[in-house]
């Protein structure tokens, strides 16, 4: 029986993370949102696609979250993209209510489904849903699939290394209180540290955390093409029950020394959802900017909390 995944959004994001579900044979895909004929004519262009792609092509367009009903997965896009000059802050009040709404309606209709939410300011936006989902180990956000996608680029741009051999990832906040960590990158089984100065290392930092608004101030639309993939690396992880490490926002209690709240760290993913909570040896400083950027997340959360 094949999985269903219900995408809430048919944007960019949403669209391209139907397209590399379907190229990833992942499973059935129903786009929703709330003008039918939008997510229908994008449906209809990936069934055509799929012909030349050799795929399947399982998707339907629909406005009606009946359409969705037990959904293996369910990945909320929905809400507003940033523009040029806008941190991902100014979508809290917004999105906020947008969130609350998709998440009332996609879980009724899918009690038992995984969750990503990809909604920015994403860390506050899982915490909102949370209140609507309960069960935690089940609700994810995409953040660090996307950022370490970003810190890895720009690695291996540094470095000319092929960017297949780039590992590495970043902790905390999907916003500028990020907290890349490209010390422990690893390049061809090489420490990062071996390779980059200091200098360097600092500089694929900024990158990583500018890397969304570069895209915007480039083409003056969010990205996409980054984020749908990354989608759908998460949500293949989670159906496969493949148990892969992911740096993805993870509800946290206690771990990294923070309780109650969304955060990026690396975690294990399954067909359960979070299976393990990964904790790495920071240094100080590392801490102390975890804590930061976990004191930001909370009084965004607390604008919007109700
Ligand atoms: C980004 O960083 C859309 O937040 C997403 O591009």
């Amino acid at each position: 029986m094949k999985d269903k995944i219900s995408i809430i959004g048919a944007g960019n994001v949403g669209t391209t993370a139907a397209h590399c579900c379907l190229r990833m044979d992942l499973g059935k895909i129903v786009l929703l949102d709330v003008n039918a004929d939008i997510p229908r004519g994008k449906a209809l262009d990936l069934s055509q696609a799929a012909v030349l792609e050799g795929h399947a092509g399982d998707i339907t367009g629909t406005a009606d979250y009946r359409d969705t009903a037990g959904s293996d997965l369910v990945i909320v896009t929905a809400g507003i993209a940033r523009k040029a000059g806008m941190s991902r802050d100014d979508l809290l009040k917004i999105n906020a209510g947008i969130v609350t709404q998709v998440m009332q309606k996609a879980l009724q209709a899918s009690p038992q489904a995984l969750f990503i939410v990809t909604s920015n300011p994403v860390n506050v936006m899982c915490r909102l849903a949370l209140k609507t989902m309960t069960d935690h180990r089940r609700l994810i956000g995409l953040s660090g699939v996307l950022d370490g996608a970003r810190m890895r680029a720009q690695i291996a741009l540094t470095t000319g290394v092929p960017v297949n051999e780039v590992q590495g990832f970043v902790l905390g906040d999907h916003g500028d209180t990020m907290v890349p960590l490209p010390r422990l990158a690893v390049i061809g089984g090489v420490p990062a540290t071996a390779l980059l100065s200091a200098g360097q290392l600092a500089e694929v930092s900024k990158k990583t955390i500018s890397g969304g608004a570069d895209i915007i101030n480039l083409t003056g639309c969010s990205s996409f093409y980054a984020p749908g993939i990354a989608l759908a690396v998460m949500a293949h992880a989670l159906l496969n029950d493949s148990r892969t490490i992911l740096p993805c926002s993870t509800y946290l209690q206690g771990q990294y020394g923070e309780h109650d709240v969304y955060m990026c760290v690396p975690v294990r993913l399954g067909r359960k959802g979070v299976e393990e909570i990964i904790e790495v040896v920071l240094e100080d400083g590392e801490k102390a900017a975890l804590a930061r950027t976990a004191a930001h997340i909370r009084a965004n959360f607390e604008v919007v909390a109700g």
